[in-house]
């Protein structure tokens, strides 16, 4: 069986990761350009990233040549909408357009996430995600970016990872906006943000040209089984559904935005929050780079997982059948059309003497992970797609540059491109649909 024959081949960036320009054209500062200093390692900070925003021409020219099908973006809602008397900035819109308009005419299909992050420092200082307005502020976001792309885009993200920004920003505080809140705000943010990705659905399918498909992002560590026995799959499914813990299960986001259903022990959402959130949606789309650890009780954050294992610059496991598992496991629970939206590895990459990136770590990374969702799929699972982070190397959150996760070496002192060899792999997996692997 193998790959559909218009599977979806393609690498995934973050307007924050890459975009730069940070205060051109009527952008405004995100919570990340404004609240960054003293957390990024190294002091860098995203005000010029990889520039992608002035040479996004290049960038689809070296998409093109890598042969990828499919371009994962996100858009800058700063850029769109940088200031509080709500006013649309065309010219940010314009960026968005032409990018698009660069993509189609390489025969690049867009998939464009609404949020990665970025929140404009305006609605932080309105209170953010912990204000219940930040949801029409989201909605009317979402309808400006739908009525103005829709006819050139057809698959829309609402959120990306909300896990992670949820917890990483606002419980441990190592993103932006940098806090350490209390429970019960922690839920009352959740909640926010629910309301606003079913809000959102609803009114984005109102304002579209024609028929568009939405789905969300969570970032989910799936429990593999130790071995192959009924009992030992049945086991991890368990855990992997069952697990408690907040924010990096993917229950703890899915249960209530696709099943309409509280995470087992949580009860911040009342019946009617469930039937806003719960939308209708076209496929599950989900963000996976390793397993998590498998001993009991917390599973995720267990040190002692995957002891002995390789691992990548970020210190991750690499744990290849993650892939294969959690589209099982999703699949199953879920019945929704796969995509993998980010899977991929930071690795010690530099230009060689010979003037390439030899990056042989992440070909067998790649090679590996796709043999699993290869037989994920043979196995009847829809898999509809796949996007290696990142097209290129960026702006690694907290690690600043420090974390190389690219299809394409950026060097930051010249903005000087260079394919590495994984990006050739990959290119011949394209074109033989996954047949080589
Ligand atoms: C994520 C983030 C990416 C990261 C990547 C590597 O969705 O976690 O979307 O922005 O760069 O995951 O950590």
């Amino acid at each position: 069986m193998g790959f559909r024959k218009d599977f979806l081949w393609g690498a995934a960036s973050a307007s924050q990761q890459v975009e730069g320009a940070y205060l051109e054209d009527g952008k405004t500062l995100s919570i990340w350009d404004a609240l960054s200093d003293g957390h990024i390692a190294y002091g860098d900070n995203a005000n010029i990233a990889c520039d992608h925003y002035h040479r996004y021409k290049e960038d689809v020219a070296i998409m093109k040549e890598i042969g990828i099908k499919s371009y994962r973006f996100s858009i800058s809602w700063a850029r769109v909408i940088p200031n509080a008397d709500g006013k649309v900035n065309e010219k940010g819109l314009q960026f968005y357009k032409d990018l698009v308009d660069e993509l189609l005419n390489a025969g690049i299909t867009p998939l464009c996430t609404l949020y990665h992050w970025d929140l404009p420092m305006w609605l932080y200082e309105l209170g953010g995600w912990e204000n219940e307005d930040n949801v029409k502020y989201f909605v009317e976001y979402a309808k400006e970016c739908v009525k103005a792309l829709s006819d050139k885009i057809e698959y829309w993200i609402t959120f990306n990872e909300p896990g992670v920004f949820v917890e990483g920003g606002y419980n441990c505080g190592v993103h932006a906006p940098f806090l350490q809140k209390s429970e019960d705000e922690l839920n009352a943010i959740t909640r926010n943000v629910m309301i606003a990705h079913g809000k959102a659905v609803v009114a984005m399918r109102e304002v579209a040209s024609r028929p568009i498909k939405i789905g969300s992002v969570p970032a989910f560590g799936v429990i593999m089984p130790e071995n192959e026995t009924k009992e030992a799959i049945e086991l991890a499914k368990e855990r992997t559904f069952n697990d408690t813990a907040p924010f990096y299960t993917a229950p703890w986001w899915a249960d209530p935005v696709i099943l309409g259903r509280r995470q087992r022990g949580t009860n911040y959402l009342s019946d009617e929050d469930l039937k806003i959130i719960a939308q209708p949606v076209d496929f599950f789309a989900f963000n996976c780079y390793n397993a998590n650890g498998y001993e009991a009780p917390r599973y995720q954050s267990n040190p002692r997982a995957y002891a002995g294992y390789p691992r990548t610059a970020m210190d991750w496991p690499i744990t290849p059948d993650c892939l294969y598992w959690a589209a099982k496991f999703l699949y199953e629970r879920y019945g929704l059309p796969i995509i993998v939206t980010e899977n991929g590895m930071a690795n010690i990459d530099f230009k060689m003497l010979d003037g390439k990136v030899h990056d042989p770590q992440r070909i067998d990374y790649i090679h590996r992970h796709l043999l699993g969702l290869r037989r994920a799929a043979d196995e009847g699972v829809d898999v509809i797609g796949y996007q290696y982070w990142s097209i290129m190397d960026n702006f690694e959150w907290a690690f600043g540059y420090s974390r190389r996760f690219g299809l394409v070496y950026v060097d930051y002192t010249t903005q000087q491109r260079t394919i590495k060899d994984s990006a050739y792999f990959y290119r011949q997996v394209i074109e033989s649909n996954g047949e080589n692997l």
